[in-house]
């Protein structure tokens, strides 16, 4: 995730840049860089008997890791006037945050820079194609590769929506981009696939781009929402729209009537719902470029120098706080199951004091969010020093554990800024299914074993989507009847074990109601006894292995009174007679089921914060990222 500005028309261009990139930066980025056209007035051209001032411009390119504070300094030192310009903050995807790797990125002429958000999946094969012509790259990132294929066209006819079209036929993945050219002083060209942009129609001739209208709203309500696959030239004079198969289109403008609060949440009231509502999308990103359906098989990049360990390993270790805690008991179930490797679980917080036994042919997985907790930070450490092989499964790239880790793999959630962890969460689960199917093919999972798994895990984000939008109305309800209540428990068993620790854990950190999650069967050896007809009780119980078992124990608590809340397989009309209310989930294997019952959980949590009028976004005593012990 990454944000994007531009503009043209008559004004100085940096000031508005710097201002947009900052409204974006409460993502939390890593690097930020401007490319603006400076206007030289100054090139003469002389034919013997008179003089001419010809109007040439330079490409200047302003860039640095860091924060947009930074980024206005180093700006702030070397002016540059100018009325046209894009900028960039970058939440790193190929290529760690440095000075180089942020954006904007040049062609190999330097007259040409590109800003991008999205990932381009081919862009190693275009790479080597480029090479082969003698491109020569400066970065590790895969921006850079689709200025140069821009550049190479832009060779050919000098027409620069042309050469930005037919580069983006060539591209696989997907791409918000806004590009400009020292030689082409009056335009700039943008293009979306998957990744959004909107353009602001300002009063005197300006015009701006954005990726979040937030960056743009100070100047104009006046906007225009390209689609994907949608491209437009943007001059002093006005805005041409295309398609990039190039079919002329034109587009309404439209007036935006929201806050510039709710904006920056992209319209949702809280970063927590929003996030919510990611997850499809942020599942997708897990996933993307690293199944191989065919082979049935999985390739993860950061894993590939290691694959020789990870064919022998006897035993795995798994390390965590908090919710990756529970991704990590999740992902436990679901490698025995499949890849028949031992895993040994433990809260970081234990590992790193308890003296525990490590061997030189563990792996050690660490799972962390931010990728700074201080807890999983020292245990991944106490695990190499005794002689684990560390890896890390983090979302922010380049935080220490990612660092510090042999390997690993990145979730790709984009910043989580929600205190309460939801997306991070079912990224978490996605990459151990990947790592699941990875470890199995490499034992005892057959291709057609792998290739099924993986049917499954692409048909996901859909299944998402569709759980968020049947269950969201019906959640909303139930919190409305139970929010006066003072304790929760949740119970499943299986892989829902560890799905009704996290209902109960989001419910506590944003509602403070007292929440258990308990394994449903050890109800009856301690909890039962708290069941009166004051207690609601929610049961996780999609169809799995274990679904005959769950129903029994849903029979015990409503012997005794309790509230029956059931997240159910859509379709069960046996639990219907049983529980007062069922959140249906869509059908999935087992071993994804957390990934679809989550979501009503997350959402029963946000829900009942609401309705008891507590700050979702900034619990009490709660912090994103845990740095201290
Ligand atoms: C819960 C939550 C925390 C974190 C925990 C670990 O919603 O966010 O429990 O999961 O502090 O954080 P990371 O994953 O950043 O190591």
């Amino acid at each position: 995730m990454c944000g994007i500005v531009g503009y043209i028309g008559n004004r100085e261009a940096t000031p508005i840049l710097l201002s947009g990139l900052k409204r974006l930066e409460y993502r939390g980025y890593d690097s930020a860089g401007l490319a603006l056209l400076e206007d030289l007035q100054a090139a003469i051209s002389s034919n013997g008997h008179s003089t001419q001032l010809l109007s040439a411009h330079q490409l200047v390119i302003e860039k640095c890791k860091g924060k947009v504070t930074d980024l206005e300094e180093l700006s702030a030192r070397n002016p540059h006037l100018s009325t046209i310009g894009i900028g960039h903050t970058r939440w790193a995807t190929h290529g760690a945050p440095s000075d180089v790797n942020a954006h904007p990125h040049t062609d190999q002429s330097g007259k040409i820079a590109i800003i991008h958000n999205g990932i381009i999946e081919n862009y190693s094969q275009i790479k080597k194609h480029l090479i082969s012509r003698g491109h020569i790259f400066q970065t590790e990132t895969d921006t850079e590769v689709l200025a140069h294929l821009i550049g190479e066209f832009f060779e050919q006819s000098h027409n620069l929506t042309e050469a930005v079209r037919l580069s983006l036929n060539e591209v696989v993945g997907a791409y918000g981009i806004a590009v400009i050219s020292s030689e082409n002083p009056d335009e700039i060209v943008v293009a979306r696939k998957g990744s959004p942009l909107v353009i602001g129609v300002g009063n005197d001739n300006d015009y701006f781009v954005a990726s979040d209208a937030a960056a743009i709203i100070a100047h104009t309500r006046q906007v225009i929402y390209l689609s994907d696959n949608e491209m437009a030239t943007i001059t002093r004079s006005g805005i041409k729209t295309r398609t990039i198969s190039n079919v002329e289109i034109t587009k309404t403008i439209e007036h935006i009537e929201m806050e510039l609060e709710a904006i920056e949440k992209g319209g949702f009231d809280h970063f927590m719902l929003k996030e919510i509502y990611e997850q499809p999308r942020t599942i997708t990103d897990a996933m993307r470029g690293r199944v191989v359906e065919e082979e049935g098989n999985v390739v993860l990049g950061g894993l590939e120098n290691h694959l020789r360990e990870l064919r022998r390993v006897n035993r795995i270790l798994i390390t965590a706080c908090g919710t990756s805690f529970h991704a990590g008991l999740i992902g436990k179930y679901m490698i025995e199951q499949y890849a028949r490797i031992p895993v040994d679980i433990e809260y970081a917080s234990e590992f790193r004091y308890r003296n525990p036994i490590v061997g030189d042919d563990d792996v050690m997985f660490a799972i962390s969010q931010s990728g700074e907790t201080a807890d999983t930070l020292a245990a991944l450490r106490e695990g190499k020093r005794k002689g684990a092989l560390g890896l890390g499964i983090v979302n922010v790239v380049g935080s220490t554990i990612a660092r510090e880790s042999d390997g690993g793999v990145y979730i790709h959630a984009g910043p989580e800024i929600g205190v309460a962890s939801t997306k991070a969460f079912t990224s978490q689960l996605t990459v151990f299914a990947l790592i699941t199917i990875m470890l199995g093919r490499m034992r005892h999972l057959s291709v057609v074993d792998g290739r099924a798994m993986i049917r499954e895990l692409l048909a996901l984000p859909d299944k998402v989507q569709q759980t968020i939008e049947n269950t969201e109305q019906q959640v909303k309800q139930i919190a409305e009847i139970f929010k006066d209540a003072t304790n929760f428990l949740y119970l499943g068993r299986g892989y829902n074990y560890p799905a009704a620790l996290e209902g109960a854990l989001k419910l506590k950190e944003i509602s403070y109601i007292h929440a258990e999650g308990y394994p449903a069967a050890e109800m009856k050896h301690g909890p039962i006894a708290l069941i009166d007809e004051n207690m609601p009780v929610v049961f996780v119980a999609p169809h799995d292995d274990v679904y005959e078992k769950i129903l029994s124990n849903i029979q015990e608590v409503r012997a005794r009174k309790g509230h029956v809340i059931a997240i159910a397989t859509e379709g069960d009309e046996q639990i219907t007679e049983l529980a007062e209310q069922v959140i249906f989930i869509p059908e999935t294997i087992p071993m994804l089921t957390p990934i679809l019952s989550v979501v009503p959980l997350q959402l029963l949590a946000y829900y009942m914060a609401t309705a008891r009028g507590c700050n979702v976004d900034q619990p009490r005593n709660l912090a994103k990222s845990v740095t201290v012990e």
